[in-house]
């Protein structure tokens, strides 16, 4: 394994911090682990003689290359239930009666490879029935990790990710294409957008949002980039809209939202 020096080592966590928010100070190990045979198979002896390539990487190839490497895309079906029940017995019921429009917004922010809006989208199958061609219910799924986009596109899981995922949904939802391997159906993966974006860059959608998941990826941050997150989020939510964030993640001490439940926020009204 390559080995990186502290000052190389401080720079490039200043350099992901400063541009995607991640905060890998503390992962020294992680990162000599994860980039060694990368740089390597790059032809590269050291990280010394890499980094200016990264650093002098105008076209953003050489970036994206390394944040493939370095976020955790760790994910699966059903994570955080409770979010699920909320989504089902509190959210939906609210947009229906609440949402006029019959345009209901969600955002799935650091949506990894797409289980989580699939997730939902199967949840507003169920929920609305035949009444959902009455509704746009179109998800807006992001990333900044170009592997879990493309990975997320393809909605194909392997049987171990679906553990939770209840028998029924496996039969409508999903399609076996052999080997273990299963894909989510054309009907549930037309209904969500996979785009990159970073939660460092302003929000610019034409939409704001009825619901906002960032749920297990503001872990990797620190408070301050927490607090212009969230209120970036809260200017990007409608009123009475929601947010959620992963149950093992803590807000900011300024959260513009009123708790509901654990790791679930509203914004007020007239926010
Ligand atoms: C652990 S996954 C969480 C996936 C899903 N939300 C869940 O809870 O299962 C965290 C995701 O956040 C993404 N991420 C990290 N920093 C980001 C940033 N600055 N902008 C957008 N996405 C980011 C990572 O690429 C990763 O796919």
């Amino acid at each position: 394994m390559l080995h990186i020096s502290q000052e190389d080592f401080e720079k490039l966590t200043t350099f992901i911090k400063k541009n995607y928010g991640l905060d890998l100070s503390e992962k020294k190990v992680l990162i000599e682990s994860r980039l060694s045979n990368y740089i390597m198979d790059s032809g590269y002896c050291s990280f010394e003689e890499y980094l200016p390539t990264l650093y002098n990487d105008y076209m953003g190839n050489e970036i994206a290359n390394l944040i493939n490497r370095l976020t955790t895309n760790y994910t699966y079906f059903m994570r955080e239930h409770k979010h699920y029940e909320h989504f089902v017995n509190v959210f939906l019921p609210y947009a229906e009666k609440n949402i006029r429009n019959h345009d209901i917004c969600i955002w799935s922010a650091g949506c990894s490879f797409g289980n989580e809006p699939y997730n939902l989208q199967m949840c507003m199958d169920e929920y609305f029935g035949s009444k959902k061609y009455g509704w746009n219910l179109k998800i807006l799924a992001t990333d900044i990790s170009y592997n879990a986009l493309r990975a997320a596109k393809n909605g194909v899981y392997t049987e171990q990710s679906m553990e939770r995922i209840p028998a029924r949904w496996r039969a409508i939802y999903f399609k076996s294409l052999g080997s273990g391997l299963y894909q989510v159906n054309d009907s549930i993966r037309r209904q969500v957008e996979f785009r990159y974006h970073n939660l460092m860059d302003p929000i610019k959608f034409k939409k704001t949002f009825d619901l906002i998941l960032c749920r297990n990826v503001m872990i990797y941050f620190d408070e301050e980039t927490k607090s212009t997150l969230c209120k970036k989020f809260y200017k990007a939510t409608n009123p009475d809209g929601y947010l959620y964030i992963g149950h093992a993640e803590s807000a900011p001490e300024d959260m513009p939202y009123i708790k509901q439940e654990p790791a679930i926020y509203r914004k007020e009204a007239h926010g």
